[in-house]
């Protein structure tokens, strides 16, 4: 075998903490939604709440295969599985090997899908890929950094149960000094292009520097969020979820029967597709909620002054649209649109990840 399977996956978890879409489409009930699919673990779990349909666009075939593993797994596991199956705490990817073979045979997949992971899971002898995205794999290059530079401080920051004691810690006896040795080392243009971008990070055009925006973000980020409870800290610290309530909203129990029953028992239609998502939003119509992801801050030019204005033809009145802009917030035309960020101020200060300038906005044509 020449190709290696698992070298095709960018992301194998994901680097968005999409409770905040998740809360927002309980709260806001929308019939027809279209997500970024990313790994599955971002847009499934808008199925929660009972949709009629959630299509998820990638132009990844990867991603979207991964996407439809993850919707297999829903459907036929327990939480207990998923968690096994995956690799999250208190189960390990590298163990239950056989376990894992066992359960995905039992899946009903499409051929293609079901031909990657058996190639892949072939090639990786039955582990969890949870952390080969070539994403999952560059932080855990930075945990090593990381852990070398901050020694026996490296996990100081995970023992907290209270926002009160982590902070207290964080004043005193974090080590800033190398913490910020390493963000001026590790967080720049340069390193991500090397590790991950191939020269395709992202051309910034916030104000402060890739050092100001790191640090204070991680500063937020650390006031605001238990680090125990959030996924990315993890990784980026420790290189894999170590924590129960660090598992990402994907298999959090609140949602799991749900987004099982939505797909198992409910109307909603699942729709996978591999495609360029404005050649998708062509064929639609009546969208009310469209999670795009970071994706807008790839965009330069006509892409990103129109992307706005070419998407309205598929929203329905009142279609919530929420972006999330990392390091280049978009100049973009926004007519017809108003910013009803402030309205979800609370759940994106408690978002997880923290490296987003979330933008939520209401279609009001
Ligand atoms: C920018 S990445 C970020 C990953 C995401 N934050 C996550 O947690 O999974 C999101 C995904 O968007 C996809 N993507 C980028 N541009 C796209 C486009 N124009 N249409 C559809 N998908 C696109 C990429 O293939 C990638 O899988």
């Amino acid at each position: 075998m020449t190709e290696k399977y698992f070298k095709s996956l960018n992301y194998s978890l994901g680097n968005e903490d999409t409770t905040l879409e998740v809360e927002m489409v309980k709260k806001l009930n929308p019939k027809k939604v279209l997500a970024v699919a990313g790994s599955g673990g971002r847009s499934l779990p808008l199925l929660c709440h009972g949709p009629s349909d959630l299509y998820c666009v990638d132009l990844s075939k990867e991603q979207i295969h991964l996407t439809e593993l993850r919707s297999s797994c829903y459907k036929e596991f327990s939480l207990e599985d998923y968690l096994l199956f995956w690799g999250y705490p208190p189960y390990e990817p590298e163990d239950n090997t056989r376990k894992r073979n066992t359960l995905f045979n039992e899946l009903d997949l499409s051929d293609d899908c079901k031909k990657f992971f058996s190639r892949l899971y072939d090639e990786i002898n039955w582990i969890s890929p949870l952390y080969l995205g070539k994403w999952e794999k560059t932080f855990q290059v930075v945990a090593k950094i990381i852990k070398k530079i901050m020694g026996s401080q490296h996990d100081k920051l995970f023992q907290f149960s209270t926002l009160e004691d982590q902070l207290d810690y964080y004043e005193k006896d974090f080590p800033h000094l190398r913490w910020r040795f390493l963000v001026f080392l590790m967080g720049n243009k340069s390193f991500f292009n090397a590790l991950l971008y191939k020269g395709h990070f992202i051309e910034k055009n916030v104000e402060e520097t890739h050092f100001e925006y790191y640090l204070k973000n991680f500063d937020h980020l650390v006031k605001n969020v238990l680090a125990k409870e959030s996924f990315f800290l993890q990784l980026v610290f420790l290189g894999k979820v170590l924590t129960k309530e660090g598992i990402p909203i994907e298999a959090d129990p609140s949602i799991f029967d749900d987004i099982k029953r939505s797909l198992n028992e409910g109307n909603a239609s699942l729709h996978l597709e591999q495609k360029d998502i404005f050649e998708l939003v062509k064929k639609i119509d009546n969208i009310d909620f469209f999670s795009f992801s970071d994706v807008p801050s790839y965009f330069t030019g006509d892409v990103e002054k129109n992307f706005l204005q070419n998407i309205r033809p598929c929203l329905s009145s009142n279609g919530v649209v929420v972006l999330r802009y990392y390091l280049r917030i978009s100049e973009v035309d926004e007519t017809g649109y108003q910013d009803i960020t402030q309205d979800f101020s609370n759940l994106i200060r408690k978002e997880k990840v923290g490296m987003y300038r979330i933008k939520i906005l209401k279609n009001i044509s």
